[in-house]
């Protein structure tokens, strides 16, 4: 919430990176204990995504609204119209259109999406998960973020998995599901997380190099784990009070 209210966050809500066109698109997913899930995608002048995505989980028969559609119910709602492009993220987006040259850069995810995954006294465990995706993505681009079981998924009996960087590569593995389901397996959180990196890492063939994708995930037990592709994915843990931040161990050694 917070994140997405931060103007000097070029990857989130206000002040997120725009499309190609200029226009800020925000993508938000949220999953409780219950399994029950809400999700927004592509929507433009709303900043807190996330609380949207809450909304359509708890005040709808639905588990995804999109653009126009989604942007309507958070007026109903009672969310406010804002402008999303900054000054600075205008600028920033004039001066990528001097090249309009569409590569990603490792660790821009260094600001990408963010992901959240809470366990409560009781064990129970849920999460979310909020971006305004690839910056200069291509206007309706979609990542992994708002996808069940891609940028997110919980199940309350065995834990739960985020995702940033790289949308498409997540989603062309399923990655969070993926992570639960190791872990249902008997994985720690830790090796899940990194049997999901190698599992993207052999599906891209080479092109691992040129992007980055990073998980973070948390058992029953509390137990947690972090893995990414390459240096410099960092995560925050925050326990009794306690928050500390800790560097991702990573796969590209090379
Ligand atoms: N992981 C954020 C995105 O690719 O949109």
């Amino acid at each position: 919430m917070m994140e997405e209210a931060d103007v000097k966050n070029a990857s989130v809500g206000k002040g997120g990176l725009p499309d190609r066109d200029g226009n800020v698109t925000l993508d938000a997913c949220i999953m409780d204990k219950n399994g029950d899930y809400g999700a927004v995608m592509c929507v433009q002048n709303i900043t807190h995504v996330i609380s949207l995505a809450r909304k359509v989980m708890e005040e709808t028969p639905h588990v995804m609204l999109a653009g126009k559609g989604a942007e309507k119910f958070g007026y109903q709602q009672g969310f406010k119209k804002e402008k999303l492009l900054t000054e600075s993220s205008k600028k920033a987006w004039e001066k990528w259109k001097e090249t309009s040259q569409y590569k990603p850069i490792i660790n821009i995810e260094n600001h990408d999406t963010i992901g959240m995954l809470a366990i409560d006294n009781n064990g129970d465990i849920s999460g979310a998960c909020t971006t305004s995706g690839l910056s200069y993505k291509m206007a309706g681009r979609v990542g992994d973020s708002p996808i069940i079981g891609s940028g997110l998924f919980i199940d309350n009996e065995i834990g739960g998995a985020t995702a940033t960087g790289m949308g498409e590569e997540v989603l062309k593995t399923v990655g969070s599901f993926l992570i639960v389901e190791l872990m249902r397996q008997g994985k720690t959180p830790q090796e899940a997380c990194e049997e999901a990196v190698r599992r993207v890492v052999k599906k891209s063939g080479n092109r691992f190099k040129d992007f980055q994708v990073g998980f973070i995930a948390i058992n029953k037990q509390g137990e947690t784990g972090a893995y990414c592709i390459h240096e410099g994915f960092n995560y925050n843990v925050y326990k009794q009070e306690e928050n500390k931040n800790y560097k991702a161990t990573y796969f590209n050694k090379a």
